[in-house]
């Protein structure tokens, strides 16, 4: 389906305004009648349909462009929906439930079969996440509805961060953009294996390993996502597909400062036109043709930040995008797995 016109809702993140909200209401009666509305989550923006419209789900992998083997998160208001949607919940799913939600965790139980087949890709378990955003969660209460919702982007393309990366990707190809301002963690939820124990981690994201361990102790990782291990076929079906891929190529830099500068002079000298990513401290000595500034170098800010920075380069504007290999510690494993698949895998070291 396409539109003339995507319909753009402003809202403030208050919960007291948010209750009685004329735009609320509207774009909650939009998915309930099986059409396609973008919402901020604290997260990234979700592309939101009725989990239970089969319809609504097919126009979701339409709109993307998404691969229909790649199943979709679906997000309740409340922690005990999950009961209407899974077999059983093992009692470290409620520890990690209770410990998290809301909040960007994601995690995958085996489902009862209500749900429309299109957001489990077939598979028999299904990806549950209660989002921790006023906006969404008044949203999704509203529409009555469990809300299947990917992150708003033309698939391939870095996840938005703001209203207006979701109309960048799709305007015209859905009903409507509720907007409320720019998302806090900038990173997509971490999603978690709960059918097994020790649970296992499929895609790094907002929350740690470490907080994990700290309430259910052990907790495994995908081997997929260990470097060692990259011929390793992922267990999340979505990880294998190219993903935030920017305008330009990105290559990510693995040395010191010399070496990045040495980096972009050699480019440069080839007639390349450079872009970027780095921290305001680092500004002053870089030469590129354009430059994007993270507000600082710590992880919640390159976080935060990343998805922006990398949709910030056209390719008019440069041929290739460069950034150093960021610290792996605590929300650094998350940058890194998203930089890694953004950069194709192309990485240069200093050797
Ligand atoms: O933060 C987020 O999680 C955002 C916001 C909008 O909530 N959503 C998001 O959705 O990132 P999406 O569709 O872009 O990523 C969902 C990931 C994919 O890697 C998918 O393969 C995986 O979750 N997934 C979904 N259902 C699964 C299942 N039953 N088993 C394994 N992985 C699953
Ligand atoms: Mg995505």
């Amino acid at each position: 389906m396409t539109y003339q016109h995507t319909i753009h809702w402003s809202v403030d993140n208050d919960v007291n305004n948010l209750k009685g909200s004329v735009e609320i209401k509207e774009a909650a009666q939009k998915l309930a009648a099986g059409e396609l509305v973008a919402f901020p989550t604290e997260t990234v923006y979700g592309l939101g349909a009725s989990a239970r419209s089969h319809a609504a789900v097919q126009s979701i992998f339409k709109a993307k462009g998404r691969p229909s083997d790649n199943p979709l998160i679906v997000h309740i208001a409340r922690a005990e929906d999950v009961n209407n949607y899974v077999e059983e919940v093992p009692e470290t799913a409620w520890k990690l439930m209770n410990s998290f939600w809301p909040g960007p965790l994601t995690i995958i139980l085996r489902h009862n079969g209500v749900l429309s087949t299109g957001v489990t890709a077939g598979l028999s378990t299904v990806a549950l996440r209660m989002p921790d955003h006023p906006v969404a969660l008044a949203l999704i209460e509203a529409s009555g509805e469990p809300v299947a919702a990917p992150s708003a982007n033309r698939s391939g393309r870095p996840s938005p961060t703001t209203a207006g990366h979701v109309r960048e990707d799709l305007d015209g190809r859905i009903a409507g953009i509720v907007d409320g301002g720019a998302t806090g963690v900038g990173l997509e939820s971490t999603v978690v294996d709960c059918t097994q124990e020790p649970v296992m981690i499929l895609r790094p994201g907002g929350v740690t390993k470490s907080q994990l361990e700290a309430v259910v102790g052990q907790v495994d990782v995908d081997p997929s996502l260990q470097e060692t291990a990259a011929e390793e076929a992922p267990r999340s079906p979505g990880m294998k597909y190219k993903h935030y891929a920017p305008e330009a190529p990105l290559t990510l830099i693995d040395g010191d400062e010399a070496f990045f500068h040495m980096c972009i002079t050699e480019a440069k000298d080839k007639g390349s036109r450079i872009g970027v990513i780095v921290d305001k401290k680092e500004a002053a000595d870089v030469e590129a043709d354009k430059t994007y500034l993270l507000e600082n170098s710590d992880g919640e800010t390159v976080a935060r930040e990343l998805y922006a920075a990398l949709r910030y380069f056209k390719k008019e504007d440069v041929d290739h995008i460069f950034m150093r290999v960021q610290p792996e510690d605590d929300i650094g494993f998350a940058i890194m797995n998203r930089l890694i698949k953004a950069a194709g895998g192309r990485i240069l070291s200093r050797n």
